[in-house]
């Protein structure tokens, strides 16, 4: 029975690099302050993950559409979503080794008290003789508020416009396009999927905590009066078992509602639904009810009506919205690290990515038995050249079977199919299964349906 260990956050980053699945960025130049590139196989298990919600959350479901809207938005939108004046995190900086920290964060880990937002409290508790987690000195500078926005300039535009920090933003100034254009009615949702850029203070833990990073958001348009408690629990529900069909376990995942003092004051409820990392829980989804502060605040910046008129109540009003949000690096982080084992074998070790075959960057690796056999080679390539039309298939020649099992257990890939020298006479294949290690003998012929039903 496979035994799970614990796992180091370096033991995952190691492994990744080393794997193909996630390298530190422009490295060789030194790299770029924490920020990292998806190998091969890493922009493989994104991109699966990202289509796994798609489908979830877009295709599967007549109340939801989607969109993509830039990156580069109308500054004033920014205005308007309170994201130029308050979007800040707490900095302080250790005067003795001249280390940077968010001020919450360090106050948290040295007296277990959540101070987010209050910049006096944080300054008092830390000049009192908190010791700096790094050099142990106690010497604190202000803690003062910095901006998350990153600034840049476009060519025609009078003053600055921003990197978005967040995907809602496009959904909220298209909002009157797509009911104009789309004749969808309350309760409806729109979904995107892409970059969002905050310039935290420090990023940190691998891909937990980036500058540079993906969001899957929706905003779901509800109608003022409705009964929304039950749709927020169902929201929070499918947030969980979207996590379970990537592999998180349900043990893993805890919910944290998010204190009433500390909420915004238009939301009436906003639940995180976090997963245990090898450092310990940290946010992985947001849910929250926010009123209908963000479709006001834009109508008001913007001049423009952004009413809806409800053909079943006859009534006009400004939707409220329930706002479900994921990062989708932390899904990846969240699916390498519950995916990650390393087994004792009778013939030794191995490591293994149990993916479920949905997420798995190859689904099919294809070795000949020898790569100096011209006709196991032939036969190899025509059944990948098959097998590639359906499936993300890998071709492996290198080395003794035994190591290329070893290679795609690593990289979590579910079949392996090795053609031999009994191919060539009985049209048939070995496929070898990822966690069960048992073979089985398979007709050429059969071996697409064969698989389609395996990796269901
Ligand atoms: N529109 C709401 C919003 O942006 P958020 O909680 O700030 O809410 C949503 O971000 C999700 O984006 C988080 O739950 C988290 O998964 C992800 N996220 C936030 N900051 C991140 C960062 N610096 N690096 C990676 N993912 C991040």
């Amino acid at each position: 029975m496979a035994e799970k260990k614990e796992t180091a956050m370096d033991k995952i980053v190691s492994f990744c690099k080393r794997r193909g699945l996630i390298f530190p960025t422009s490295e060789i130049y030194g790299g770029l302050a924490n920020s990292y590139s998806y190998g091969p196989y890493g922009a493989e298990l994104k991109n699966n993950i990202k289509k796994l919600w798609w489908k979830k959350f877009v295709q599967k479901r007549p109340d939801i559409v989607g969109m993509d809207g830039p990156i580069l938005l109308n500054s004033k939108l920014w205005e308007a979503s309170g994201h130029l004046a308050g979007f800040n995190d707490a900095l302080v900086d250790c005067k003795k080794c001249k280390k940077r920290f968010r001020a919450d964060h360090v106050v948290k880990e040295l007296t277990g008290e959540d101070m987010e937002g209050e910049l006096e409290k944080m300054t008092k508790t830390l000049q009192a003789g908190l010791k700096c987690p790094e050099c142990g000195g106690s010497d604190w500078t202000e803690v003062k508020n910095m901006s998350q926005m990153f600034k840049t300039e476009m060519n025609g535009v009078d003053g600055a416009v921003y990197l978005r920090p967040e995907t809602a933003g496009a959904i909220f100034s298209d909002y009157k396009n797509v009911v104009d254009s789309m004749r969808v009615k309350v309760p409806f949702g729109i979904a995107q999927i892409g970059k969002a850029f905050r310039n935290e203070i420090v990023a940190r833990n691998f891909i937990f905590r980036i500058r540079e990073f993906e969001q899957m958001e929706i905003e779901y348009f509800i109608e003022p009066d409705a009964d929304w408690e039950p749709l927020f629990d169902k929201w929070l529900d499918e947030q969980e078992d979207f996590a379970i069909s990537i592999g998180a376990k349900k043990e893993d995942l805890r919910r944290y509602e998010h204190p009433k003092a500390k909420l915004s004051h238009y939301s009436k409820k906003t639940i995180d639904t976090e997963y245990n990392f090898p450092f310990g829980f940290g946010e992985l989804f947001g849910l929250a009810h926010r009123g209908d502060f963000d479709l006001t605040q834009h109508a008001k910046f913007s001049g423009q009506s952004l009413d809806y008129f409800d053909p079943v109540a006859n009534k006009r009003y400004v939707p409220h919205v329930l706002e479900p949000t994921v990062g989708l690096d932390r899904l990846v982080l969240t699916a390498i690290c519950a995916g990650y084992f390393e087994e004792k074998l009778e013939d030794g070790e191995r490591v293994v990515l149990r993916f479920p075959s949905a997420v798995a960057p190859i689904k099919v690796a294809v070795f000949p038995l020898m790569k100096n056999k011209p006709e196991l080679v032939i036969k190899a390539k025509e059944i990948f050249g098959s097998l590639s039309e359906e499936f993300m298939c890998e071709f492996d020649d290198n080395g003794n079977v035994g190591k290329r099992y070893r290679r795609q257990d690593e990289i979590g890939t579910p079949y392996c199919v090795t053609i031999d020298f009994e191919t060539l006479n009985d049209q048939a294949v070995t496929i070898r299964d990822r966690d069960t290690m048992t073979q089985e003998r398979i007709k050429v012929a059969e071996l697409k349906n064969y698989l389609t039903e395996k990796l269901k």
